[in-house]
């Protein structure tokens, strides 16, 4: 059976690259949405029929609700959302532009959700779908200078696992990918910085410097993430609820998580404490 994806922010990376595998997928129709249109001729090889491209940036709730008119009128429906769009940040907590960290939650958290909001009908109608969130292994674990990053992807698990509790029943999944460092645009172009200043945080400099050079030197590799998803969504019936995906985001957040749930043990006797 046909199914249809959407998914934001395909101009490059992830969303570009699982963009291009649904795209040759005889069984799939592609919604790909970006800023700007030109960025996705590299759609214009595959078969035209089976494809929408859609100028959405998810801040914009008129372009969100013209992109949802737009396939109530072509397919009809969307089997598949991926939230992939996002961006980055990369400052300490005390030196960050907060601005700059309100814009992020407003494409990272509240853009995913005023997509989320305008697809969830359909598939309610439908009584299935599956909704994919790009998380980060930075949601499951965290490091310096990556603080409010961090922030709108935990605020997306939070968001996420409540999600998926109310719409259990209405044959939605909702799965969040975790991956850790990939080379996509996300340190380059996609994310904002600031290099610190304060003497106590200059020893966290270096490492904000030269944060654009993740765009190469990152270990992981965008096909080998987009492939996963796509292998992920086409051929289990009941999906992961989290995919950690790299070394550091499966290590790291078994570190954390252990670590949580030994110090949360330790302090039972605290805990249960407080209810008269
Ligand atoms: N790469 C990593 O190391 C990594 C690790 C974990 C999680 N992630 C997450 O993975 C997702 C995809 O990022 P990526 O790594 O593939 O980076 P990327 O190559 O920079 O792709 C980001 C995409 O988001 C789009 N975008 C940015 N702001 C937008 C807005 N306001 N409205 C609509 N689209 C917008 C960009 O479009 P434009 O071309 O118009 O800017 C681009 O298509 C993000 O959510 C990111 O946080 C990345």
């Amino acid at each position: 059976m046909t199914k249809t994806w959407l998914i934001t922010g395909t101009s490059s990376g992830f969303g570009k690259e699982l963009a291009t595998i649904v795209a040759k997928d005889e069984d799939a129709n592609l919604i790909a949405t970006a800023r700007n249109l030109n960025d996705l001729k590299y759609l214009d090889q595959f078969d035209q029929t089976k494809i929408i491209k859609s100028v959405v940036d998810v801040t914009n709730l008129d372009e969100i609700k013209k992109l949802s008119d737009d396939i109530k009128n072509s397919f009809g429906t969307v089997d598949v959302l991926v939230n992939n769009a996002g961006i980055g940040y990369f400052s300490t907590i005390e030196e960050s532009d907060m601005e700059q960290v309100r814009y992020m939650f407003d494409v990272n958290v509240f853009g995913l959700a005023n997509v989320t909001n305008e697809i969830l009908p359909m598939m309610r109608d439908q009584k299935s779908g599956v909704i994919i969130n790009l998380s980060s292994a930075l949601a499951l674990t965290t490091l310096p200078t990556m603080g409010f990053y961090s922030a709108t992807k935990y605020a997306v698990e939070g968001y996420s696992d409540t999600l998926r509790q109310e719409v259990a029943k209405l044959g939605i999944q909702v799965m969040n990918v975790e991956p850790s460092g990939a080379r996509t645009e996300w340190s380059g172009r996609s994310s904002m910085k600031s290099i610190p200043k304060i003497a106590d945080y200059l020893q966290f400099s270096d490492s904000v410097s030269s944060v654009s050079d993740s765009v190469h030197d990152a270990p992981g590799d965008p096909k080998l993430i987009a492939k996963v998803i796509f292998d992920q969504v086409t051929t289990k019936k009941n999906l992961p609820k989290h995919l950690p995906l790299g070394e550091f985001a499966y290590n790291g957040s078994l570190s954390n998580l252990k670590n949580m749930v030994s110090e949360i043990e330790k302090n039972q006797s605290i805990s249960l404490s407080t209810d008269d």
